[in-house]
């Protein structure tokens, strides 16, 4: 006998712009399994929230990224930039499909040592560099990056004390077009900053320049400003080589590739407006190939895409907790994931699939998370379905930052899984415990 399932009846306030010429949100669908894995069996093994890894939609991303750029320009090398997600599987599964390091910081330096990568493999780029991180990655060949003149005389030292020459790069930052330009990261390019570095390096006894890198901003949804970028480069690339017959090794063009995640401006949802990677590869390969001078050699072109390559694979099952109506008659959704660990949800609409299908009309909810602080909402306005308390919400895209930027704060860190190709579910970091987060707090003895 079939069962009927009881739907309160429902009137709602019609509220414009929920609604545009494509329907309503994709939120109506039901997102059941991931990667061929139930979603309520997931919950119920690792707990909710929980953060869930698709394996082979993240090797596929890359090996499309990689092919939209290899089949453009000859010598082609990804990095995989690690503070998008360095959770040790997930660089394996890059570092196993052929990317390099793009490293900012001595902590994820020594991760990527840890997964055996080789000074020569790994790019690093940021701001702080210590002293310390400086000497190892000088004696293990790393590609270094430098950010500003503090950096420079550091290495000038370090290259006289170990009597050799350092290869450097730096980094440029430039106007593309795009709004707001990263100006806070290396030399500037319009005010002659980036040349007067490259003139120094040029007359350094102990530095020589081997590239040049620059990262223009993240998320730029105009693949035109790498058009720029890159022809920007390459004027001072002309430059290193005519006055100082240095004839540069690589053109590192970054990240920055936009995800198909939907920014809160934006009208209509990011799978329909985000430029494809080959938009980006053509940018990038085409101005490359058409603007080196014959006189210079071809340069490798390294590329440190992030989110663009791990945001969709990542997804997170949380669970609806309560619900409520607000003071003007809102309707509130409380899940059990708050902006603690979906950092993100400050720039997308992140989409929010039930786990199962709700049968009836759905209508706009603000979707709060658990924590008790009022700047707690995951969705402003999300058209969701009738769903009860225990359902369980599926949010997408989230796999890139969210896990590393995950702060600890009211809650405990949930567990992180990857769903395998063959769809074995593995942990590849534990929730977090009690004991964990006391584990670094010291009592002092005058307290016990
Ligand atoms: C130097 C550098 N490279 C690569 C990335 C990755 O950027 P995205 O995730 O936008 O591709 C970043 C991010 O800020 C960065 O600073």
């Amino acid at each position: 006998m079939e069962t009927r399932v009881y739907q309160p009846p429902c009137i709602d306030r019609n509220v414009p712009g929920l609604m545009n010429k494509f329907g309503y949100g994709v939120e109506q669908r039901a997102c059941g399994r991931i990667a061929g894995v139930d979603v309520e069996a997931l919950a119920r093994e690792h707990g909710s929230p929980v953060f869930v890894y698709d394996e082979g939609a993240l090797r596929d991303k890359y090996r499309q990224a990689h092919r939209a750029f290899s089949t453009r320009y000859p010598d082609v090398r990804f990095a995989w930039s690690y503070k998008t997600n360095y959770l040790q599987a997930i660089c394996r599964l890059f570092h196993q499909e052929g990317a390099i390091a793009e490293v900012v910081s001595d902590f994820e330096y020594a991760k990527a040592r840890r997964l055996g990568i080789a000074g020569p493999d790994i790019i690093l780029n940021g701001p702080y560099k210590t002293p310390d991180l400086l000497r190892q990655a000088v004696r293990e060949g790393a590609k270094i990056h430098l950010d500003n003149q503090d950096e420079l005389l550091m290495l000038e030292a370090l290259a006289e004390e170990l009597q050799m020459t350092i290869p450097v790069g730096i980094r440029i930052n430039m106007d593309t077009g795009i709004f707001p330009a990263w100006t806070k990261f290396g030399f500037n390019l319009e005010n002659q900053e980036a040349l007067r570095i490259v003139r120094r390096i040029g007359a350094s006894k102990h530095l020589r320049l081997t590239g040049l890198h620059t990262h223009i901003g993240t998320f730029v949804l105009d693949p035109n400003a790498y058009r720029v970028a890159v022809t920007k480069l390459l004027d001072v690339a002309e430059v290193a080589w005519r006055e100082y017959d240095m004839a540069l090794e690589y053109l590192d063009l970054g990240g920055g590739f936009p995800s198909c995640n939907t920014l809160h401006t934006q009208y209509l949802p990011g799978e329909q407006v985000t430029p494809s990677i080959d938009q980006y590869a053509e940018a990038i390969c085409d101005t490359l190939l058409a603007g080196l001078p014959a006189h210079l050699p071809r340069p490798t072109l390294y590329l440190e895409s992030g989110r663009a390559l791990i945001d969709e694979s990542g997804y997170l099952i949380t669970s609806v907790v309560a619900q409520k109506r607000t003071p003007d008659g809102r309707r509130a959704v409380i899940i059990d994931a708050g902006v603690n660990i979906l950092y993100t949800a400050n720039w997308y609409r992140l989409r929010t699939l039930p786990a199962r299908d709700i049968p009836g009309p759905g209508s706009d909810a603000i979707l709060y998370g658990p924590l008790c602080m009022n700047i707690d909402v995951i969705r402003e306005h999300v058209h969701l379905p009738q769903v009860r308390t225990g359902d369980r919400l599926v949010l997408h895209p989230v796999g890139a930052y969210n896990v590393v930027q995950s702060m600890q704060f009211i809650t405990y860190r949930p567990r992180v899984v990857l769903v395998g190709q063959d769809g074995t579910v593995d942990v590849i970091r534990e929730r977090e415990t009690l004991a964990d987060v006391e584990a670094m707090e010291r009592m002092p003895e005058r307290l016990v």
